[in-house]
């Protein structure tokens, strides 16, 4: 695991940036991973920056996402889709029929997870995986638990991710209680990992995810049976870590 240190959230955003832009440069047909969430979006911008600037070109890219609300339209802001189109897709010269995110419309869960797996299969595998990773450890939704779950799978939210997530709702209540999203063996069988935090309320679940046991209690603790896996963040929220 190789740990990149930044100042504050702006250099964590232009060193992650920085490190999709290669891969884009490096593989232009490349799958990317991506992920929803406050800390991605300086690192969306950043990218779409370079895009304006002529420095990226998206035209033969593919993007999956991690995860998506279940019971949610597409058109409705809280949507990962919408954020996902608000922050890039209509940001960058990406094909819209080559951006895949969970289709939380679809009421039948197994169908609509299935139906994600096997776009990632169809594409050949996922390239690099951006992640966030949340106050408890979280990745995707994969929640603290007794096990780690394969593939892309519907999960209800625990109670801290449903309060941590209520910032972007009128209210608790309006928050969705159930998601898809990929499972911990997609996400470990993409063949590089970039991890992204800043704030000190990562702190804890980022010492636990590097130096901890690796447990279901903090999912994101897998990451370090992976072999290929950058984490960059901000001194705060790896303020535990020295
Ligand atoms: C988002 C996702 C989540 C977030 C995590 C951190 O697609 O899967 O795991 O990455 O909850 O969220 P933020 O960045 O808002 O702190």
């Amino acid at each position: 695991m190789k740990i990149i240190r930044t100042k504050d959230y702006g250099e964590m955003s232009r060193r992650a940036a920085g490190i999709l832009a290669a891969q884009v440069i490096l593989k232009p047909d490349s799958v990317l991973g991506l992920a929803t969430g406050s800390t991605p979006e300086g690192l969306y911008r950043e990218l779409a920056e370079m895009y304006e600037r002529g420095e990226l070109d998206f035209s033969d890219i593919h993007t999956v996402n991690l995860d998506e609300y279940r019971g949610i339209s597409t058109d409705n802001d809280q949507s990962y889709r919408f954020f996902m189109q608000k922050h890039l897709f209509s940001k960058v010269n990406i094909r819209p029929e080559c951006t895949f995110v969970p289709n939380g419309e679809e009421a039948d869960a197994e169908k609509a997870c299935a139906a994600h797996e096997a776009v990632i299969k169809k594409l050949g595998g996922i390239d690099i995986q951006l992640l966030g990773i949340g106050n408890n450890g979280h990745i995707g939704f994969n929640e603290p638990g007794t096990e780690f779950v394969n593939e892309t799978h519907c999960v209800a939210l625990t109670e801290s991710t449903i309060a941590a997530n209520a910032r972007f709702f009128a209210s608790v209540s309006e928050v969705p209680k159930e998601a898809y999203t990929m499972g911990i063996g997609t996400i470990m069988r993409a063949k590089k990992i970039l991890l992204v935090a800043n704030g000190e309320q990562k702190a804890e679940a980022l010492y636990r995810t590097c130096c901890g046991p690796v447990t279901p209690e903090v999912p994101a603790s897998v990451l370090q049976l992976h072999p290929n896996v950058t984490v960059v963040a901000d001194e705060a929220a790896l303020s535990k870590m020295v």
